[in-house]
């Protein structure tokens, strides 16, 4: 039984696992292999990026943990059970905000208090808390379209904060914003995890920004997406984008990308790819990949 265990043994069972996970899609052209046999672990307060070409499965991946989606083979497990569906245990961050424009910074962070029953005094309380850690208390009343993109990401931040999740799901939360509104939240998102200790699990397809967050980062390989090679990034904290040392680890990830990114591009740009243009080809969602390697 598990009251039984040793405390290690309890300590040892990751937060979050995926064994041989594989999803398909049902097409026009036929069923397609999205991802296969995805293994991997996740253990309780690490932070963990993905990055993979366009098209690998990272989001699938994402949305297989949210449990937006079920797996066609293989296990996921939180906690050691199997996940049914979605759960306020997980929440997913995504690029493109979803935020409700008729609410204020404050009722869009108590929303998901609301749907939880969770009394007006406490939800106010609780807002604010997580809006100073974002630091946007003197936007509370403010409209989602008087923000700017960071200012925004900040408040879908304290919205998934605010219900406690015990694994946040992040997929390339920053990547419409400018460099310099994301080197400050690369800062605060390291802050708020040193004080949450959540578990987070981070999709992006900037490397740099894969290195400068992650305690590990994996590689994933074009489709059907799998972990092709796993980096620890066995570095002090808090770190910036700029160390030279982390930009040693973001060469190595990216050196091994580039093989995969190479192969999306010479399946998907096979007439370019004859005709000459023996380079390395970014498609437009790559650009990000090793900006200032
Ligand atoms: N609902 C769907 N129906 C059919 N195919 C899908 C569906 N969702 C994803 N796919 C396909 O599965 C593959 C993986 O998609 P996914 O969105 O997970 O990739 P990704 O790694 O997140 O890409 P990007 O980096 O561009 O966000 C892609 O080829 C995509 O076209
Ligand atoms: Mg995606």
């Amino acid at each position: 039984m598990m009251t039984d265990m040793p405390a290690q043994a309890l300590l040892a069972v990751p937060k979050l696992s995926l064994r041989n996970v594989a999803k398909n899609f049902h097409t026009k052209t036929g069923k397609f292999n999205a991802v296969q046999d995805i293994t991997l672990e996740v253990y309780e307060g690490e932070f963990l990026c993905i990055v993979g070409p366009s098209g690998c499965g990272k989001s699938t991946v994402l949305n297989i943990i949210a449990g937006l989606e079920k797996p066609d083979g293989g296990e996921a497990l939180v906690n050691g059970k199997g996940i049914q569906g979605p759960g306020t245990d997980r929440v997913v961050i995504f690029q493109e905000l979803a935020l409700f424009p008729w609410l204020t910074v404050r009722k869009n962070v108590e929303f998901g208090l609301r749907m939880a029953g969770i009394g007006k005094k406490e939800r106010e309380e609780r807002a604010m808390h997580f809006l100073k850690m974002v630091h946007l208390t003197r936007f509370s009343h403010s409209y989602v379209h008087e923000l700017s993109g960071g200012m925004k990401q900040r408040v879908a931040l304290a919205r998934a904060l605010a219900i406690d999740p015990e694994i946040l799901l992040m997929d390339e939360p920053f990547a419409a914003l400018d460099a310099q509104t994301r080197d400050i939240l690369h800062e605060e998102l390291q802050e708020i995890w040193a004080a949450t200790r959540k578990t987070i699990i981070f999709v992006t397809h900037n490397v740099r920004e894969a290195a400068c967050l992650g305690d590990r980062v994996l590689v994933f390989s074009t489709h059907p997406g799998r972990v092709k090679r796993e980096f620890e990034i066995d570095y002090a904290r808090p770190r910036h984008l700029e160390d030279p040392n982390l930009i040693v680890f973001a060469k190595n990830i990216l050196a091994e990308l580039k093989a995969e990114v190479e192969k999306v591009a010479q399946e998907e740009l096979d007439y370019d790819w004859r005709t000459g243009k023996k380079k390395f080809v970014l498609r437009p969602g790559d650009h990000d990949l090793g900006s200032g390697i």
